[in-house]
């Protein structure tokens, strides 16, 4: 249900270069080369990085949302389920913007919206002494107009939300 509703948001196409931030296992980023992108993963796990590496074959980076991506050459930034982990989300979405190609691009996020459900995945992560965000729309654009980003798009998938964001002055609003 999250990768169909994160490819809708996201509509990747062909040879675009797309960052997948905070990557993980690599669910996304694998996808996203299924579906013809130019992907290039990052996470700031060690680990997670040789294993993508090793199990794909695709260019995974450690590299810490909060402290810069690469770029800017990217078409399309992706980040799931890896902002609520932030200390500082807001800054974490000013880099995205930041790895964006001049003049165009767009940052889709997937991340936990303020639910009941939401509310027993943080109280699971706080178990294991992890303490996650949980974002209001409100939140959202807040974290948007601060990157200098306007939202597009936005729809539910579970407990998430799939957000769509575009430098502002671009594209279509909601
Ligand atoms: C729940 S996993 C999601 C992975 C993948 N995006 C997915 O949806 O399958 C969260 C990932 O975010 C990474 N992460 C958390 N905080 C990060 C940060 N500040 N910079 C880079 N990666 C981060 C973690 O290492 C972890 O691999």
């Amino acid at each position: 249900m999250e990768l169909r509703a994160v490819l809708r948001v996201l509509r990747p196409r062909v040879g675009e270069a797309i960052l997948d931030a905070g990557c993980g296992g690599g669910y996304y980023t694998e996808a996203l080369h299924r579906q013809g992108a130019l992907v290039t993963g990052t996470d700031m796990s060690i680990e997670m990085v040789r294993q993508v590496r090793r199990a794909t074959g695709l260019p995974v980076f450690a590299s810490n949302l909060e402290q810069g991506a690469a770029g800017p050459v990217f078409d399309a930034v992706l980040s799931c389920g890896a902002l609520e982990f932030c200390r500082a989300p807001e800054k974490a979405v000013r880099e995205m913007a930041e790895a964006l190609r001049p003049g165009g691009g767009r940052v889709v996020l997937m991340i936990p919206a303020v639910t009941m459900l939401s509310h027993l995945y943080r109280y699971y992560h706080a178990r294991h002494g992890v303490s996650i965000n949980l974002f209001s729309f409100a939140d959202v654009e807040s974290m948007a107009r601060a990157a200098g980003l306007q939202i597009t798009e936005s729809r539910r998938a579970g407990f998430n939300h799939v957000v769509r964001m575009e430098p502002a002055g671009e594209g279509e609003q909601p």
